[in-house]
């Protein structure tokens, strides 16, 4: 279903209800569930500003139709071993089709977000989680520039994917990866995610959130 820029803009930022991501001392302890609700934020603007570790500040915003050509040079910047942790198996560039399909989302069964340079021109990092009506869970990706790594802004997007996820009914997030993407793994375990070392196959690694937990958590510190 092709899903127009505003139902999707609408759809993904009744969720991003976050303030601006200030700097924060790079061992802060910080549940990403408990953040308020604070920016409203318009169709018209183009990102919300967020900020790196080393005060670099980036524009966040869901993926439109019109992204296809920075996706693609996104993914061309990045590295073989990120493209194998991305997506599994060498992928040389991001067919055309592929990425045009990534830039039209459902809303009904998916939020995807990137952020940008401050111009808009390149992409830096792109998010999603896809949506299961049935198991109530929400299955995550993501890629980061490798320009842009170690800076906090894979920590950033899946953040505001998990409020995503239970702004959309989901019980649980979760996603596989490969059992030596230490960084993805160091970057989920900081989010409270538990692994679980696949049975079917040994190299992979599944790592889940129970958000029911995680809202009782929340529940807990605004009482
Ligand atoms: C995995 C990936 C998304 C991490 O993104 P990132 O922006 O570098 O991660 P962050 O800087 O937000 O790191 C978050 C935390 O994880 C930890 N971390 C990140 N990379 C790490 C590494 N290589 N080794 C150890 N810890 C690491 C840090 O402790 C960091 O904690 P902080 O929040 O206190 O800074 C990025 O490396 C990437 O795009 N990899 C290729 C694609 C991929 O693997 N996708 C995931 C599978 S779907």
């Amino acid at each position: 279903m092709v899903c127009s820029n505003s139902v999707l803009q609408d759809a993904a930022m009744n969720v991003l209800e976050l303030p601006p991501i200030r700097p924060s001392s790079r061992h802060a302890s910080r549940n990403p569930l408990t953040a308020p609700a604070a920016h409203q934020w318009t169709a018209a603007e183009p990102g919300k500003p967020i900020f790196l570790h080393d005060g670099a500040m980036l524009l966040l915003r869901p993926i439109a139709p019109g992204d296809v050509e920075a996706l693609m040079r996104a993914f061309k910047r990045m590295t073989p071993e990120q493209v194998r942790a991305r997506v599994f198996h060498a992928l040389s560039e991001l067919p055309a089709p592929v990425a045009r399909a990534m830039c039209q989302v459902d809303p009904g069964q998916a939020v995807a977000l990137v952020a940008t340079d401050p111009d808009g021109a390149e992409i830096r990092g792109e998010a999603r989680v896809h949506f299961d009506a049935v198991t109530l869970a929400a299955e995550l990706a993501l890629a980061i520039d490798p320009q842009f790594i170690g800076k906090g802004l894979g920590r950033i997007l899946v953040e505001h994917l998990i409020r995503a996820a239970r702004a959309h009914g989901m019980r649980e997030i979760w996603g596989d990866t490969q059992a030596g993407n230490f960084a993805m793994l160091a970057l989920t375990r900081r989010l409270g995610f538990t692994h679980d070392r696949k049975r079917d196959d040994a190299s992979l690694v599944r790592f889940f959130l129970n958000l029911d937990s995680a809202a009782a958590h929340e529940l807990d510190t605004s009482s």
